[in-house]
């Protein structure tokens, strides 16, 4: 069936955030956001993942895996920072493309968001646990691994941190971004002092070779999990300048969540001015903080040695500051807390603007009377991921999240060329440089991060987005608002239009 095209203009978007039952509170100014936004970025990522991909892949060069993702990111935070200044509206990647693309590739981009956000909130809610276990042995106290950490069948601090933090954001924006701000300052001070203490104890030997030299993948390796261009031909096994690339497509996670400054776009005072500064800035103390770490880590403790779940804590107690593990704990805790907290506030955030636009049932967009917040669908949300992270074994899944957000990435970056044609008129407070080669380059790099993550990941992929097609076509299509506005404009013609 071939289907009209949908699209939502600027405008139109726009006007309906200001319908009272479903305006939101401009309460956040451009630091807020930065904070907002380094709450969200500094996670599991690199309390975790650097280990893991220095171990396994890159070697002491997974300081430029975190380079490399982190020019990506750079590309595309451009790209939404053009976009959220255009379009200062709930709803992120979402909200962009109904204005771009029409509605179907919205709904595609809403659904795709749900691996970033929801699925983003369960994995680093598991993370949280691990973290709170490890910290609660070190004072002596052991929960049992069925019900805590990273391997629980029925995980309760998971849940736990996922219906508090759902409070919080049920109580209102303002108190969640001063909630931020002393988690922020409490991780950032850690990740600091990790970067002063550990330079003391740097061995040079750990050093070389930087690259350590590519090795063919080992017996039982390869297959499905192998990264899907290595399926198509492109094989280099581990380490090598593959290894580091391979590294950079999972360490992408450590900066997954900038893009979520631009979902608070409508809560915003000053939006054209302050969501440029809020993203990039963030991104860019981010990264400085990734790199310095990952350089003073792999220099501690030979990248062969380093822990995969407690790389960090793992290279102080090998040079014997143990004490500092209980304060890379605490600091993890902290960090991962604000993580899990704003994820979801990106995610009810997005599925508010679906149900503001009826792509799903109305009244989950209803905003509280008194807090000013969209509790219903807030709370929807921390049921859903309360029992994601509570039930769910979330190791591979967490590789989803990264596809997912690639997609909508990659989807952003061609958005902002497809804006620039079609609508030249708009006000833009901020303008891509060097358009329209900065998109391209920023899509395609996207698409090759895409490609280094595992065929298994690309199939799991694939199966959600059919499942979002099934669900857009038996309800979302004709309930969206934009239906409504046609039956009423061409009455009495057919209600789903053909063309
Ligand atoms: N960037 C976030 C983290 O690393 C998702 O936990």
């Amino acid at each position: 069936m071939a289907m009209t095209r949908r699209i939502k203009s600027v405008e139109e978007s726009i006007r309906d955030t200001d319908e009272p039952e479903h305006r939101l509170k401009k309460n956040l100014s451009g630091l807020d956001l930065t904070v907002f936004g380094v709450g969200v970025i500094i996670g599991t990522g690199i309390f975790v993942l650097t280990g893991v991909v220095a171990r396994d892949q890159a070697g002491p060069a997974a300081a430029i895996s975190f380079v490399i993702a982190g020019v990506v990111c750079g590309l595309a935070a451009l790209c939404y920072a053009e976009f959220a200044s255009t379009v200062p509206v709930a709803g992120s990647a979402y909200t962009f493309s109904y204005a771009t693309f029409g509605e179907f590739i919205a709904w595609i981009i809403g659904w795709d968001l749900v691996l970033e956000l929801a699925l983003g909130a369960a994995t680093v809610a598991v993370g949280w646990s691990g973290y709170l276990q490890q910290l609660l042995d070190d004072v002596g106290i052991s929960l049992p691994t069925s019900i805590a950490g990273e391997e629980a069948r029925f995980n309760i601090p998971a849940i736990l941190i996922v219906l508090a933090m759902t409070a919080v954001l049920v109580l209102g924006i303002k108190l969640s971004s001063r909630v931020t701000a002393v988690i922020v300052a409490i991780k950032v001070a850690i990740v600091l002092l990790i970067v002063v203490v550990g330079v003391f104890y740097l061995t040079a030997d750990n050093y070389s070779p930087f690259v350590p030299p590519a090795q063919p993948a080992g017996e039982g390796e390869g297959g499905w999990h192998s990264p899907l261009i290595e399926l198509l031909g492109f094989s280099q096994g581990t380490y090598g300048w593959g290894g580091v690339v391979a590294g950079a497509s999972i360490v992408f996670f450590a900066f997954i969540g900038f893009d979520i400054v631009a979902t608070a776009a409508e809560e915003t005072r000053d939006p054209k001015r302050d969501l440029p500064r809020g993203i990039l800035g963030s991104l860019v103390l981010c990264t400085l903080l990734y790199v310095a770490v990952s350089l003073v880590v792999v220099g501690m403790q030979n990248y062969t040695e380093l822990s995969a779940t407690a790389p960090l804590a793992g290279a102080f107690s090998s040079v014997g500051l143990t004490a500092f593990s209980t304060i890379i704990s605490i600091g993890a805790l902290a960090g991962l807390t604000s993580v899990v907290m704003i994820l979801m506030l990106g995610q009810s955030r997005v599925l508010f603007a679906m149900s503001r636009d009826r792509l799903l049932p109305p009244g989950l967009a209803k905003v509280h009377p008194r807090y000013g917040t969209p509790y219903r669908i807030t709370i929807a949300t921390g049921l859903v991921v309360a029992v994601l992270a509570g039930l769910v074994p979330l190791d591979t899944l967490a590789e989803m999240v990264n596809i997912g957000t690639l997609f909508a990435f990659l989807l952003v970056s061609v958005g902002v060329l497809v804006l620039r044609r079609t609508r030249p008129d708009l006000p833009r407070a901020f303008r891509v440089p060097l358009v329209p080669a900065l998109p391209i380059v920023s899509a395609l790099a996207c698409f090759w991060l895409m490609l280094n993550l595992p065929a298994d990941t690309w199939l799991r992929f694939v199966v959600w987005m059919a499942i979002g097609l099934g669900v857009y076509w038996l309800y979302s299509w004709q309930h969206s608002r934009l239906a409504t506005r046609d039956v009423e404009a061409r009455t009495p013609e057919p209600a789903h239009p053909e063309g």
